[in-house]
């Protein structure tokens, strides 16, 4: 699979990585197993890079990655973990001790002496502005506690504030057909300072598939169902933003644009990865047929200049006004 280098880690990743906060929590139960086999495709198929966070299940999906990469040794994988939500969301909480406490207990879980790269997990904006907490990030790399640090962000602005820090090396940014505000200024921004840019919600949660209804129910343990309105976390982060009916008009007309041989959601990924400046998308998967449909976007021809352009008209018509001025 192409791979391409992660911004200032000078990491070289898959440019088709795997999300893994579906082997933890928040989306129904995954299984043990199937966690396992979902890592194992996504492996074989040509990913090279993983992300999760400490918070995934309290811990479960950096261990389950942790009993994976012990059976993946020298092929070149790169786990992203992030560290920041084990404790309310205060800005004061956000401390080299803290830091460090976080950073030991990811290194457990992960079975690794250093962290390849850890983000700041969409923290309270003012942290963005901290000067002691990127120094604290720059000591967790001094003592080697992990390789190099980034972002995950929830809005652009925070996306450029983070962009500017000299020793940023990536940012996670959600980024699809449904949110397209990242390609006015952060994209360029991130080029230009050479930071890498990974794609979350790539699928704004599943929506982009184009396989669910307006009678489509969701479990009551799957964040779809409880943060639809932004009550357990951002808002944002569960379809995109996008309000349920509007996301399933939209995918519907989304999926008219597919080209012969790829499905609705492979569409989306081809879309993200041949954005300039993205470096990574990360789609999650709940089982190894998705990890390996998403891998196999890579191979797939660029799309033509006429469907980059109805995605465009697409987005300005139906989703515009819902996402644009939020994030
Ligand atoms: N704050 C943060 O830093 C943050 C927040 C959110 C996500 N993330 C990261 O970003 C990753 C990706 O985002 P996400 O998982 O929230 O959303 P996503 O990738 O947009 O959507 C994942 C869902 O899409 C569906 N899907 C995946 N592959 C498919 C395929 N080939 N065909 C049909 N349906 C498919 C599955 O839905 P079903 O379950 O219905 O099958 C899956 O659960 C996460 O796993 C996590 O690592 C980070």
């Amino acid at each position: 699979m192409e791979q391409r280098v992660l911004g200032r880690t000078g990491r070289p990743v898959s440019v088709v990585g795997l999300g893994t906060w579906q082997l933890g929590a928040d989306w129904g139960v995954v299984l043990e197993d199937d966690a396992l086999a979902v890592l194992d495709a996504a492996a074989d198929a040509g990913v090279t890079f993983f992300d999760t966070a400490d918070v995934y299940g309290d811990g479960r999906s950096e261990q389950l990655i942790g009993r994976f990469l012990k059976s993946r040794q020298n092929e070149g994988l790169t786990v992203a973990t992030k560290l920041g939500r084990r404790l309310p969301q205060l800005p004061e909480n956000y401390t080299l001790a803290n830091f460090r406490e976080w950073t030991d207990r990811s290194r457990r879980n992960l079975g690794v002496d250093r962290l390849d790269l850890v983000q700041l997990h969409c923290p309270p904006t003012p942290v963005y502005s901290s000067d002691e907490v990127f120094d604290a990030l720059d000591t967790l790399v001094e003592e080697g506690r992990t390789a190099a640090y980034g972002v995950s962000v929830e809005t652009c602005a925070e996306a450029l504030t983070a962009i500017a820090r000299p020793g940023v090396a990536s940012v996670q940014i959600i980024l699809n057909p449904f949110r397209l505000k990242p390609l006015d200024e952060v994209l360029p921004a991130a080029e230009k300072a050479g930071v890498g840019i990974i794609a979350r919600v790539p699928l704004a949660s599943g929506l982009l598939s184009g396989k669910y209804t307006k009678d489509t129910l969701f479990g009551t343990d799957d964040h779809r169902t409880y943060n639809r309105d932004g009550s357990a976390f951002d808002q944002g982060e569960t379809f995109s933003g996008v309000d349920f009916e509007t996301g399933i008009e939209a995918a519907d007309e989304f999926a008219r644009l597919a080209p012969p041989g790829a499905t609705s959601a492979q569409t989306a990924l081809r879309w993200i990865v041949q954005q300039p400046g993205v470096t990574t998308v990360i789609p999650g998967a709940r089982n190894p047929e998705q990890a390996r449909a998403n891998a196999e976007t890579a191979a797939l021809s660029p799309l033509p200049p006429q469907t980059l352009a109805a995605v465009r008209d697409l987005y300005d018509r139906k989703l515009r006004a819902q996402v644009h001025p939020r994030w």
